[in-house]
């Protein structure tokens, strides 16, 4: 079975071809027009995914020669912006009307969980996963396929946010993680003592952090912000990483289980990985490409739901705020 995956929840107006665990083919559309925002504008996002969809649909079918042999259809519906969410599934929609093939809402935090384990040996359940992104940032105690006990999120700010304002603030752009990591690279960690995130138990927090940055950039000289820019990037990211270790070492110590995936944009964080190997667990992130937004990890839960015979109805809604 070929199952096409459609993915436009944020900024990302992303399609995919999946055929059981093999991605035939991923391609994702970043939408630059946002950077000179420092954020993402809505009602862009969704104009952008419509100019866009048809065309990379029409692309990844032409390039693979299959429009005919596609079976099935797997699209976000939820959690994301809504205007964006209804590009996707409304076009999801009419394809699989007009092709006569099934089609399948998928849960976008769920396609995060399960994309570290494309073009990887798949755990059995019970295992842990930590979802970090620009929306999210969560512990998650997977005790079956699609069966979950949340074990602790943000109680502000998601772990990505803070980089995107964090990366704006010093002037690295929009989306913030990609470059803070480029420039932290240059700088010393420990040049700023910046508070490492640890609300109670298992949840997280990441404003304080972010205003930390914000008082500490206030104090600098011009001539200081220019200079120490890589300082600042290491030290945030430092402490940003920091606290996601914590979190992860206290729900490893709590539920006694070891195996563990990282998923969402900020799990291709390097520094992030390096601080995972030094642990005593069995971790997967996802290959680099699945890490942010993708179709890939849409069609690779949807084809799984397909399989299992779960179908949508036409008269399934977008949801902004869906959970697991
Ligand atoms: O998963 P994703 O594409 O979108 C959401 O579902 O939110 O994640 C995007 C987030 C952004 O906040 C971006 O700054 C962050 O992931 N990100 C990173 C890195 N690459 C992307 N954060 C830290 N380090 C990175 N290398
Ligand atoms: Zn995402």
């Amino acid at each position: 079975m070929i199952v096409l995956g459609l993915e436009t929840s944020c900024d990302e107006t992303a399609v995919a071809l999946v055929n059981q665990d093999e991605i035939l083919s991923n391609k994702i559309y970043s939408q630059e027009v946002h950077r000179k925002f420092g954020g993402v504008v809505p009602e862009i996002a969704s104009r952008e995914h419509t100019e866009r969809i048809l065309m990379m649909t029409a692309e990844i079918l032409e390039e693979n020669m299959m429009t005919e042999d596609i079976e099935g259809i797997a699209v976000t519906y939820g959690p994301g912006l809504l205007c964006s969410l209804l590009i996707g599934l409304n076009f999801a929609k009419g394809l699989s009307y007009s092709l006569g093939v099934p089609f399948v809402g998928v849960n976008h935090l769920e396609a995060h969980i399960y994309s570290s384990f494309i073009n990887n040996e798949e755990y059995c359940a019970p295992f842990l996963s930590m979802l970090v992104s620009g929306g999210h940032t969560s512990i998650i105690k997977v005790n079956d396929f699609r069966n979950y006990k949340v074990l602790g999120s943000t109680l502000d700010d998601a772990c990505g946010e803070s980089f995107d304002k964090v990366s704006k603030l010093i002037g690295l752009g929009y989306p913030g993680g990609p470059p803070i990591e480029r420039f932290a690279k240059n700088g010393n960690e420990n040049a700023f003592n910046f508070p490492v995130p640890d609300p109670k138990g298992l949840n997280f927090s990441y404003s304080g952090l972010k205003t930390s940055v914000l008082y500490t950039y206030r104090s600098l000289s011009q001539e200081e912000r220019v200079y120490r820019l890589a300082d600042l990037a290491a030290s945030f990211q430092k402490a940003a990483i920091e606290s996601l270790i914590l979190k992860l070492k206290r729900a490893v110590k709590s539920t006694g289980i070891k195996k563990v995936t990282i998923s969402g944009g900020v799990s291709a964080n390097k520094l992030l990985r390096k601080k995972l190997q030094e642990l005593d667990i069995e971790w997967l992130a996802p290959d680099m490409e699945f890490t942010v937004d993708n179709g890939a990890m849409v069609g690779y839960l949807g084809y799984k739901l397909l399989e299992e015979g779960i179908r949508s109805n036409y008269d399934l809604k977008a949801n902004p705020r869906l959970f697991l």
